[in-house]
């Protein structure tokens, strides 16, 4: 403990002393989101983390989350320094969706609107017409769709899954999947719901159908924990990454969550939905990055700016 509060204050007099900001995701470990929030950062989903980033006045900013979250940010404010706590924290979805064999999928399909998740490289969003994120993926869609467009759609396929069944879209998906979120299973679910009947169950849409049929609310997880916030019940199941628990308990803290079963809970481990590179997130990183300017982000240029289209669109369309 003595170590963290040094850590603690020794990253509060950087972050101040540098003119910098940190910016947060609600997966990354408890004490970074208590350090962003107390000093003047946010705690967000990925949209709310690209948009805050954009408009905050600092020139530095440190984004804590995975590598997709902190060029989202470089693309939308090169002027900006952009530095990580750590730089090999990725993300399946973003492994799983090479730029070549990104390019080579939609070169074959040249009829199509392209549209991708947040979680991709630069290069893959640079082929891109829409960048959509969990919180507006079903709106933008809907939009295209109702356009008369048909869509190519990556990399989550279980995401893309529940947009296609919702909108009757015409979607040519890719086959990519998030770690974390494809463990969450439906059988063990449903009996979970047994137990607690009265419960509300929150999903994040990177889960399966088995898990998604059973929501009642789907949504990003700035949507589930306003959810926690703002439904009448006392307790909830809660389908995504477990580090968003920390915030729920401090914004809810008479309700009751509940973690919603993984594959590995039976026998191997007690709540395996944790991602492994939003872990690598830490406090020294976050004091090295202001330190000594470690973790730095750089997106080509070229890249960059035909990237910034398709962020720019959904930010022009949930305006
Ligand atoms: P949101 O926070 O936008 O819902 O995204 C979740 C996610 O997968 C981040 O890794
Ligand atoms: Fe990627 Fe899943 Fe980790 Fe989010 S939780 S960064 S989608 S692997």
């Amino acid at each position: 403990p003595d170590r963290r509060t040094a850590l603690m204050a020794r990253a509060k007099t950087l972050l101040k002393e540098r003119n910098a900001v940190l910016v947060a995701h609600y997966y990354v470990d408890g004490d970074l989101q208590d350090l962003a929030m107390e000093t003047g950062g946010c705690v967000a989903d990925s949209l709310e983390m690209a948009r805050f980033g954009r408009d905050h006045a600092s020139q530095t900013l440190i984004v804590a989350g995975v590598k997709f979250m902190g060029e989202s940010a470089k693309i939308l404010s090169p002027e900006k320094r952009v530095l990580m706590p750590d730089l090999d924290a990725t993300c399946s979805l973003d492994l799983g969706c090479p730029a070549d064999d990104f390019a080579a999928f939609c070169d074959a399909h040249p009829d199509r609107e392209v549209v991708v998740y947040a979680n991709t490289s630069a290069a893959v969003k640079a082929r891109a017409d829409w960048m959509v994120t969990s919180s507006c993926a079903l709106a933008i869609v809907q939009h295209l769709k109702d356009q008369g467009k048909k869509v190519l759609w990556a990399p989550d396929r279980h995401l893309g899954r529940y947009i296609q069944e919702n909108t009757g879209a015409d979607m040519l998906m890719w086959n990519g999947a998030c770690i974390v979120h494809d463990e969450f299973r439906g059988v063990e679910l449903d009996l979970l719901r047994a137990e607690y009947p009265d419960a509300k169950v929150l999903v994040h849409p990177e889960s399966p159908r088995s898990v998604v049929e059973q929501a009642d609310v789907v949504g990003s997880t700035s949507q589930m924990l306003n959810a926690v916030t703002s439904m009448d019940a006392q307790t909830f199941i809660v389908a995504t990454d477990n580090g968003i628990l920390h915030r729920m308990r401090q914004m809810a803290p008479t309700k009751t969550l509940i973690e919603a079963p993984t594959a590995g809970n039976s026998a191997t481990c007690k709540s395996c939905a944790h991602c492994p590179w939003m872990a690598m997130n830490a406090l020294q990183g976050v004091v090295d990055c202001l330190e000594r300017g470690t973790g730095e982000i750089f997106v080509d240029e070229p890249i960059r700016s035909q990237a910034l289209g398709c962020i720019d669109r959904m930010l022009d369309f949930v305006k």
